[in-house]
């Protein structure tokens, strides 16, 4: 009997996973993970599989590093955990001195959450605090682009319009205003991503013009809807979004938690647009994927609006109990060695034209409207019809078709409906790009074969294994 099993057998008595219908698994194998070794996973029988979405964007430099190890077992011997009101330690102000110096001129103030979700929770209330302390308690509404992820928390589900993730807790959310997104998957024929997104930007200052009296943030993704499917746009909309919060006195919050670090050819995605944002969020890689935590940054003038004699009141008595973890300092303070002393950012750029050049041919592939990317990340856009860009019905789950053959072929590719996309790990070698694309290619032909709709647990999956 495979240990694989056994595991599995167990896991499923105990568990409920992260975005999963549980019943699935009764014809989807779960893949229990022994260990991991650089973009490497392998499983109880001994399968190794290729990371390719970085285990949900957060691992940069490889499964098991050996200098992010060796740097948070020096930290457990030392300060395990202390917490963060009153009291203080040595990584926590190493790392948010290293914060302030590498994010972009302003932003000289860190907060510390332990996941992206609370830590977009950090970002709202403190932005409507603000406004109350300097007496502009009207400032209550926050504005999001269509198509957007900001985490699964109340407020961030509020400020996120991914349908399947909000649409059930519609009810429970705050009223937000929806502008259309810059997402230049939708430019028309012979347009610019440039182009685009400037045009786009119209429905965004019409926004703020009409309402900018009651609004005390605008919240977007920098450059990449991650959740939405990967949808990227120009940098310019960024830059035009900085100049229209300023005329209009209104905060601009910047979720880097997916791409910051990297992901989009700069370290910051704000660098490309040459803008501060008034809040900037951090996660998932900041600790090179090893734990949990998140940081906020933002500028003196909010942080002087806090301070103030305790009886005023005007303090932001927000808190989480693992706030500034030692151990999650550690990993992010060994994760920016790793980016300085390498010159990552730099060494990249040959990594992400490998990975343009591995996909180029899916343009041409009669089921892709559009191979997109930006820096590290790579999206193929299967569609059922490729001239009027219609989707396949998502009941048709095609991703997951591609998601079980890589898995056959020894590749972790997750999918977000209909898109397949490259996310990884920055260890990865060109050789192991060229397996990539190889593994997408196959599993998009054979996952556009059919025209028939295919439900899950029929076993007509290529690459489908009963549990057993
Ligand atoms: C852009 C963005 N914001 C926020 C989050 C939420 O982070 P977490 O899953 O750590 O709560 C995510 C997670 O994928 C994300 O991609």
């Amino acid at each position: 009997m495979s240990q694989n099993h056994d595991w599995m057998q167990r896991d499923l008595q105990v568990l409920w996973h992260p975005c999963t219908q549980m019943k699935d698994h009764e014809q989807l194998p779960l893949i229990p993970i022994r260990r991991g070794e650089g973009v490497w996973l392998e499983d109880f029988d001994g399968k190794r599989y290729l990371d390719a979405v970085s285990s949900w964007w957060v691992n940069v430099f490889g499964h098991a590093n050996p200098y992010i190890n060796a740097r948070i077992k020096a930290q457990v011997d030392q300060l395990e955990h202390v917490m963060l009101a009153g009291f203080s330690h040595q990584p926590v102000i190493e790392l948010s001195e290293r914060l302030v110096a590498i994010t972009p001129p302003g932003l000289d103030r860190v907060f510390f959450a332990d996941n992206g979700s609370s830590s977009i929770e950090v970002a709202l209330k403190m932005s409507f605090h603000y406004w109350r302390n300097c007496g502009r308690s009207e400032k209550q509404r926050f504005v999001t682009l269509t198509n957007s992820y900001h985490g699964e928390t109340m407020a961030a589900m509020s400020v996120g319009d991914v349908a399947l993730f909000t649409d059930t807790y519609k009810p429970l959310l705050l009223d937000t205003f929806k502008v259309p997104s810059p997402d230049c998957y939708h430019r028309a024929p012979g347009v610019s991503w440039e182009e685009h997104s400037r045009l786009m930007f119209a429905h965004m200052e019409q926004t703020l013009a009409e309402h900018h009296g009651q609004v005390a943030a605008v919240i977007v993704e920098p450059l990449i809807q991650g959740a939405g499917g990967m949808r990227m746009y120009h940098p310019v909309y960024l830059t035009l979004l900085r100049e229209a919060c300023d005329r209009y006195g209104v905060h601009l919050i910047v979720d880097e938690i997916a791409v910051g670090f990297g992901r989009t050819g700069t370290m910051f995605a704000c660098e490309q647009a040459g803008i501060t944002p008034d809040f900037m969020v951090l996660s998932k890689a900041l600790t090179g994927g090893y734990l949990p935590m998140a940081a906020l940054l933002t500028t003196d003038t909010v942080y002087q609006a806090f301070y103030d004699d305790y009886s005023t009141l005007r303090a932001f008595l927000h808190s989480h109990t693992y706030t500034g973890n030692p151990l999650a300092c550690a990993a992010a303070l060994a994760t920016l060695d790793i980016f300085e002393q390498n010159n990552v950012i730099e060494a990249n750029r040959a990594l992400s034209a490998r990975m343009g050049q591995a996909c180029a041919h899916l343009a041409d592939h009669p089921h892709v409207a559009e191979v997109r990317q930006t820096g590290m990340a790579l999206a193929i856009e299967m569609v059922e019809n490729k001239a009027s860009k219609t989707p396949y019905a998502w009941q048709e789950r095609r991703g997951l078709a591609v998601y079980q053959h890589a898995l056959q072929r020894g590749a972790l590719l997750r999918p977000l409906g209909n898109v397949v996309y490259l996310l990884p790990p920055y260890v990865i070698t060109p050789e192991e790009i060229d397996f990539l694309a190889e593994v997408a290619t196959e599993g998009i032909d054979l996952a556009t074969r059919t025209s028939l709709s295919v439900p899950m647990g029929t076993g007509l999956y290529p690459g489908h294994r009963d549990p057993g």
